[in-house]
């Protein structure tokens, strides 16, 4: 036997069923990395689809074998990973190339982001899907769906400033995104990130709270998920 607790206070026993999802998104810039990284450290169990992405498609990922099948060795670079800038190019001239891209990408990560869930410790397991409204591909997976807002002057400065893209480029990406109105129409809860951190974390506390303490529905992972589901 080991000598390890069978359960622990937060989630329950080992093996049991995993912790219920509550779905992180909202627009380029918005702050989802920010809340994510705030609610990790209050203890929600994250699983982040663009770390997972990132993964998959780095030297040697899961994703690589058959991106190169697809798309030739001309979107991979010498140590084996996505050449990000040239396949970025692409999709942005190319619709059927990201389509082909996403009918690649989104099954590996929807399977990888079942594992994590399926393995996460914590009261509850915070999802972090960027465009989750927009691709629906994890929907069916969660109990509820936060969403982080703020006025998108401020996404635009924001990723600027981080990101090094141009005003232009920025606009682009949120004109392929769900506008502002329409996700808060599908939240079930907001934070407001147009002021302070402070006032933002304050927020999170808040929804922290109730979601430790309100009955969420389970996730719903299948046992044995079907691949492309
Ligand atoms: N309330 C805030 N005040 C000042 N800066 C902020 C605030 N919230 C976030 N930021 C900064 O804005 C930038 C974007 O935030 P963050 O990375 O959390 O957004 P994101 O939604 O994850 O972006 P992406 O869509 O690119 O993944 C970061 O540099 C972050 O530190
Ligand atoms: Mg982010």
């Amino acid at each position: 036997m080991s000598a390890e607790p069978s359960h622990d206070v937060e989630s329950g026993p080992r093996g049991g069923p995993p912790p219920p999802a509550v779905g992180l998104t909202g627009g380029i810039g918005s702050g989802k990395s920010t809340v994510a990284a705030y609610l990790k450290s209050l203890g929600a169990a994250v699983v982040d689809s663009d770390e997972i992405s990132h993964r998959l498609t780095g030297p040697g990922g899961g994703a690589m074998g058959a991106i190169r099948a697809a798309f030739g060795s001309g979107y991979v670079t010498t140590d084996g990973a996505l050449d990000r800038d040239s396949m970025r190019s692409l999709v942005f001239a190319d619709p059927k190339a990201r389509a082909r891209l996403e009918s690649i990408l989104h099954p590996i990560i929807r399977r990888a982001a079942d594992a994590e869930l399926a393995r996460a410790q914590g009261p509850y397991a915070l999802v972090v899907i960027p465009l989750l409204y927009e691709t629906r591909s994890y929907l069916d997976r969660l109990g509820r769906v936060l969403v982080v807002d703020c006025p998108e002057s401020l996404q635009v400065r924001r990723t600027v400033a981080r990101a090094g893209l141009l005003e232009d480029e920025v606009r682009a990406i949120m004109a392929a995104q769900w506008p502002r109105w329409r996700r808060l129409q599908m939240a079930d809860d907001v934070v407001w990130n147009g002021g302070e951190e402070e006032g933002l974390r304050a927020q999170c506390d808040r929804v922290h709270r109730s979601y430790c303490e309100r009955a969420l529905p389970s996730s719903t992972i299948p046992a044995n998920p079907r691949p492309g589901r």
